[in-house]
């Protein structure tokens, strides 16, 4: 039997590694600037938390969610998303009463059944964050602002912020209400998908891609909401004004998943196709309370690491390249006990060495050494044992230099 990759999923090879490498340096780089500190959560968690959270009615829970029985025949499932765990996590620990203004990060795989296709795993990674406490607009700026300059910081082209929101619950069953009159004469002529949803999840009617020209008259749930909810949400577009964010209001834009209140928002790239958000999230006040903790307003956001790589690749972005310091090339078994003690010499310094295990001929280990991307090559052969005199050949030109092996340290830089 050949086995092969789970459709959906797939391998980051040695190849790419560096490139997640940077990205997740940059993630780090830019939590602690902003002060947010890493949690990671089980990749499994009990079902029953991401049906209380996400939504019974969700495509992510209805259809797309990884569960199976543990021995208890209590159920688990693959984490589809990490707000849910998080916010598990904070109040199994209390840890807003220990931080009121409590801010997290999280990166990680998470697993949703979907369709595979371009930008759409079902292992896929994101990282995130979740600020939780105060019920701020400051921090929903702070938050999307994040986002924002994330973003910025690769130089990504063709790169929007929408923003819309949905109001607290009562102002949302209200909505509700008046869409769906408003739906009723006309959802006949939508697609099936979103008639279903007219009964199950009426919201979700409005970010259907297929009758996206037909939702363009719906009521706009701004319009609806309360005073509170207004005032929120004008202070978020005064702060996005205020510093200069560009943006879009989408009336449209509702997200997927139910915990969400006030303030929604999404960073999409018209690079990636039909998928098209790199990043989303939202205001979720409610959330805590949800799952049996004290109120606890939090908002946050996560974002596909896969879908900004192809966005990285869409802007032809450089990559730094990977490099070796130094290749020792060996002539025969007596200049590799050489190459061994001076490699773990080199090594402890902090320099990338790496040396020939294959006995193969020099010509062929300096091809090696170019392949890998060294920037010395020492070769060491009898005569450099007897006479400690080596030579060091710089490859980006050729050049090269005599020294002695307890030298050797000083030509790497
Ligand atoms: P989400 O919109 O479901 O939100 O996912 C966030 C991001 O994860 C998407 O914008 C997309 O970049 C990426 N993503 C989602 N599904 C896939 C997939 N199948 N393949 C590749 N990438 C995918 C959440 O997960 C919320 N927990 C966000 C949040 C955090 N809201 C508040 N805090």
């Amino acid at each position: 039997m050949n086995y092969k990759l789970v459709n959906g999923t797939f391998d980051i090879l040695p190849a790419d590694s560096h490139k997640w490498q940077f990205i997740e340096a940059k993630i780090r780089e830019f939590m602690s600037t902003y002060n947010y500190k890493e949690i990671r959560t089980p990749i499994f968690e009990y079902t029953e938390l991401f049906k209380r959270s996400i939504g019974d009615q969700t495509d992510i829970v209805s259809k797309e969610m990884y569960t199976f029985p543990d021995s208890k025949n209590k159920s688990l499932t693959l984490r589809p998303e990490n707000t849910a765990s998080a916010m598990r996590a904070v109040i199994e620990n209390n840890l807003v009463r220990e931080n009121p203004q409590l801010k997290t990060f999280y990166i990680g795989p998470m697993f949703r059944r979907e369709r595979p296709q371009k930008g759409r795993y079902r292992q896929f990674h994101q990282f995130g964050i979740e600020a939780s406490g105060p019920k701020s607009a400051e921090l929903d700026f702070e938050v999307i602002l994040l986002a924002v300059r994330f973003y910025e910081s690769f130089a990504l082209k063709n790169v929007e912020l929408e923003i819309n929101s949905i109001g607290d619950l009562e102002t949302r069953q209200i909505y509700i209400d008046a869409l769906k009159k408003h739906l009723n004469p006309i959802i006949n002529d939508y697609c099936e998908n979103c008639r279903n949803r007219f009964n199950t999840n009426p919201l979700r009617v409005l970010d259907c891609k297929i009758d996206h020209e037909k939702n363009q008259n719906v009521p706009k749930i701004t319009d609806f909401l309360n005073e509170d909810s207004k005032a929120h949400y004008e202070r978020v577009l005064e702060l996005l004004e205020f510093n200069n964010i560009s943006f879009r209001e989408n009336h449209l834009l509702v997200r997927g998943l139910d915990y969400y209140s006030d303030t929604v928002f999404e960073v999409t790239s018209s690079d990636l196709g039909a998928q098209s958000a790199l990043c989303g999230g939202g205001r979720y006040d409610y959330l805590v309370e949800e799952l049996g903790g004290k109120y606890t307003p939090s908002v946050g956001f996560a974002a596909g690491i896969e879908r900004l790589l192809l966005s990285l690749e869409a802007n032809d972005y450089a990559f730094e390249e990977r490099y070796l310091d130094l290749f020792f090339v060996c002539m025969n078994e007596k200049t590799k006990l050489f190459a061994s003690k001076i490699s773990d010499s080199l090594r402890r310094s902090g320099f990338k060495v790496d040396m020939d295990f294959c006995n193969r001929s020099v010509k062929s280990q300096m091809k090696y050494a170019n392949k890998i991307n060294a920037k010395y090559v020492v070769v060491i052969g009898d005569d450099e044992i007897n006479s400690n005199q080596i030579t060091v050949k710089r490859m980006e030109d050729g050049e090269e230099f005599k020294t002695s092996f307890i030298e050797l340290s000083n030509y790497l830089n």
